[in-house]
């Protein structure tokens, strides 16, 4: 039987792998994130499994290779929380591709809804018995812009929902997907021509900070920006001074820049310091979810099943079809992979 470090645990994470998990599989619960300081918790398991903030830098992964591990299960679809360099020719990283990409685009959505018709403030207006309508007032969606950045899975599950909704569409990717039934368009003129800016790419060295504050100054007066990517795409205090000075009129987000401190914990006893995200989290206009677009009952159960299955075809010398690194997530090192002829990247 393989014994499975699964790091961050929560409630949620115990409850779907314990009812994916076969017998092949003994799951160690692990309530800490895995980093340096705690990758020796996975001593005497065979594989380590961890998710989109633990920090799986060069110290954690030596430390999981210093104790045999072979493996390590990201069970979320992003790895630029791991060292990918770090962990080629020693340690597998597989991930989940996909788990579904209609929760985070229906997230989006949710998070535009709300903000737009201001259904957070007339939620606590009506709690207090205030009826009053002043201040809620949104715009129609129909016929408005929206322009995604981004157009792979999650993307294009958010262009539909739009559509759905009689907005027009732009849409902006450096590999864009042939026959598309949207436009395509620079990225500049994307800024200038959207109501709605929803997010939907990989945090990358030319994705970080794409909306900072060059990027503001072109939007269109009064856009909304809606993020459920990753938190370093935006520029947070560019953000802020845009939504002072009412360039953007409100901000969606599920992520946020340093949001490994403090995202998926009850800080409400402690508070937190971070004057960026004390600001934003105190603006009417700004909407925070702590990133969960992904939390729907169908999302994690996929997720469960595909980590297992990464795991039973790592254990079984099976090709990986999910495996990562750092060459053959290069597009430019794509053909130095070795994953082609060893049906694995080493
Ligand atoms: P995907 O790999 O299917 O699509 C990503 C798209 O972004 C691709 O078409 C790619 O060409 C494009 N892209 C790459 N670099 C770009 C750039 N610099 N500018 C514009 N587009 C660029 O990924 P998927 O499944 O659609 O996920 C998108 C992102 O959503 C993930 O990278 C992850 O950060 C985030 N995510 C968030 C979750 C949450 O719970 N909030 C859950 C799952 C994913």
């Amino acid at each position: 039987m393989k014994k499975i470090a699964l790091f961050d645990a929560k409630p949620y994470d115990r409850f779907y792998f314990d009812r994916a998990a076969r017998e092949s599989y003994k799951l160690k619960y692990i309530e800490s994130k895995l980093t340096a300081e705690t990758a020796v918790l996975a001593k005497g398991c065979d594989a380590a499994c961890a998710f989109v903030n633990d920090v799986i830098d060069a110290q954690a992964i030596d430390t999981l290779c210093a104790l045999g591990i072979k493996i390590l299960a990201m069970r979320c679809a992003g790895y630029s929380n791991v060292d990918i360099h770090s962990a080629y020719g020693r340690l597998t990283v597989v991930r989940v591709p996909a788990y579904s990409p209609y929760a985070v685009a229906e997230h989006a959505m949710a998070l535009l809804l709300c903000l737009n018709r201001k259904v957070h403030k007339a939620y606590n207006r009506t709690r207090d018995f205030n009826f009053s309508l002043s201040g809620l007032t949104g715009v129609d969606l129909h016929g408005k812009t929206a322009g995604v950045i981004g157009t792979g899975k999650i993307g294009r599950a958010f262009i539909d929902i739009c559509r759905g909704m009689g907005m027009n569409l732009l849409a902006y990717d450096p590999y864009p997907i042939e026959n598309a039934d949207f436009m395509y368009v620079p990225l500049t003129d994307l800024l200038t021509r959207s109501d709605v800016i929803s997010l939907h790419c990989p945090l990358t060295e030319q994705s970080y900070h794409i909306l900072n504050r060059e990027a503001f100054s072109k939007m269109k007066k009064g856009a909304i920006i809606i993020n459920t990517s990753r938190g370093q795409l935006i520029d947070s205090q560019a953000l802020l001074d845009a939504l002072e000075n009412e360039t953007v009129r409100g901000a969606g987000l599920d992520v946020y820049e340093e949001e490994a401190d403090f995202f998926f914990e009850d800080k409400s006893d402690t508070g937190v310091r971070d004057n960026t995200l004390a600001l934003l989290v105190s603006r009417p206009n700004v909407i925070l979810t702590s990133h969960q677009a992904f939390l729907t009952e169908e999302a994690l159960t996929n997720i469960a099943q595909t980590t297992l299955e990464n795991l039973d075809c790592f254990f079984s010398g099976d090709w990986l079809p999910n495996e990562v690194c750092y060459r053959c997530s290069d597009a430019k090192d794509k053909e130095n992979c070795r994953k082609k002829q060893l049906e694995r990247c080493f």
